[in-house]
């Protein structure tokens, strides 16, 4: 028997749901028939993204207000979004790091362990492995050394390696997504991603094509890369959702713990996407090339095999095209005019290996 068998609508405690990929998660759970209850501090969401379950207010370093969460909405299960993502913060405030990311999750799981609740999903990165002394171009299976390159993947680490030990000890069953790069948006246009400053490649893209932002600067163009500038993977954020909902249904042993990657397995160049969003704008990118960025690995790709065979998930709309035009139809959405331009949901972003 899953958790699911126990309740018509099974609530599902989303921390951080009012950010970014949360937001996506919440909308996707209530579509499959979930109850999803945002659990949110609101230091980088925003309330306006909380729209398909109730919200809580609360901190996940606050075992109380989980506790009380917990019981106000008969919680079966929890998907762990929280915490604090930017990596160029991460190296001048570790500790700051360590105390949400890591501290925050050791009291999630002793609340979860308290109040019985035994089914976890876990937002990992692809900043987990690092550059590991990979072949420029060879995709990263889950198994490849582990070597992150800031405090930041360290906390995602030491999260997965804390969750694995208490599936061991205590039963719980959980899954850690080690994402790629997250990226697009909804398509209803109701949400999508909104970071104060923002630093992630395709919005700056955008922002730089239509005349809102500056030129945008590629970081390097002698990389070992067909075109010499970075490979990343993106991955549309409502396929990233939808494996939020597959890694929450599968059906696991008590006490399994499974790491999954979730990309495409394909990667774009710097300067495929700048084409892209060019073709989508109706313009050029205006950009000029400048000099690398210290610790940008030239190429991170998924092998997705894992998610495929064990989650029985494969992406359906990231093709890069999609992508651009998604996070386009949002960038012009009176949603993002309103929250982002109006200054009531910053949400802090910078890169994520
Ligand atoms: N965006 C990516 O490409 C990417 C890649 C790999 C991993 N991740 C991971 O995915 C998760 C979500 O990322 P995102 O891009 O949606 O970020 P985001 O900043 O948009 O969302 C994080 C949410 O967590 C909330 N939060 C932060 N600290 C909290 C705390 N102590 N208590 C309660 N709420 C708190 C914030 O208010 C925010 O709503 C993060 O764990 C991040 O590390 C993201």
């Amino acid at each position: 028997m899953t958790f699911m068998d126990r309740g018509s609508k099974p609530a599902v405690l989303v921390t951080g749901g009012a950010g970014y990929i949360g937001a996506h998660t919440a909308k996707a759970l209530h579509e499959q028939g979930f109850l999803p209850v945002v659990f949110d501090s609101l230091s980088s969401g925003f309330r306006e993204a909380v729209r398909w379950g109730p919200f809580v207010h609360g901190d996940i370093r606050d075992a109380g207000a989980l506790a009380d969460a917990i019981d106000a909405h008969n919680v079966k299960a929890v998907i762990h979004f929280a915490g604090l993502i930017e990596v160029g913060r991460s190296v001048v405030k570790p500790d700051l790091f360590w105390e949400h990311n890591v501290g925050g999750t050791v009291t999630l799981l002793s609340t979860m362990r308290e109040k019985g609740v035994n089914r976890l999903v876990f937002s990992s990165s692809a900043a987990v492995y690092g550059q590991g002394g990979r072949a420029a171009l060879e995709t990263i299976p889950e198994a490849a050394p582990k070597a992150p390159a800031s405090p930041y993947g360290d906390t995602k680490l030491a999260c997965e390696w804390m969750i694995e030990a208490q599936c061991r000890a205590y039963g719980l069953t959980a899954v850690a997504l080690r994402y790629f790069n997250a990226a697009g948006a909804d398509p209803s246009g109701l949400i999508g991603e909104a970071h104060e400053p923002e630093t992630h490649l395709i919005p700056l893209a955008i922002a730089a094509a239509l005349g809102d932002g500056k030129p945008l600067t590629v970081f390097g163009s002698d990389f070992d890369t067909p075109d010499g500038t970075c490979l990343r993977d993106y991955i549309h954020v409502n396929d990233l959702a939808a494996a939020h909902v597959e890694a929450l249904k599968a059906e696991l042993a008590p006490g399994a713990y499974e790491a999954v990657n979730v990309g495409t397995g394909v990667g774009a160049s710097v300067l495929e996407v700048v084409e892209a969003v060019g073709r989508a704008v109706g313009r050029p990118v205006p950009h000029s090339v400048g000099a690398r960025r210290a610790g940008d690995p030239p190429s991170l790709v998924a092998d997705p095999a894992r998610a495929g065979a064990l989650l029985n998930w494969r992406p359906v709309c990231s093709s890069l095209d999609q992508i651009v035009s998604d996070a386009l139809r949002w960038e012009r959405s009176p949603q993002y005019g309103a929250g982002v331009r109006g200054g009531r949901c910053g949400t802090v972003q910078t890169t994520h290996a």
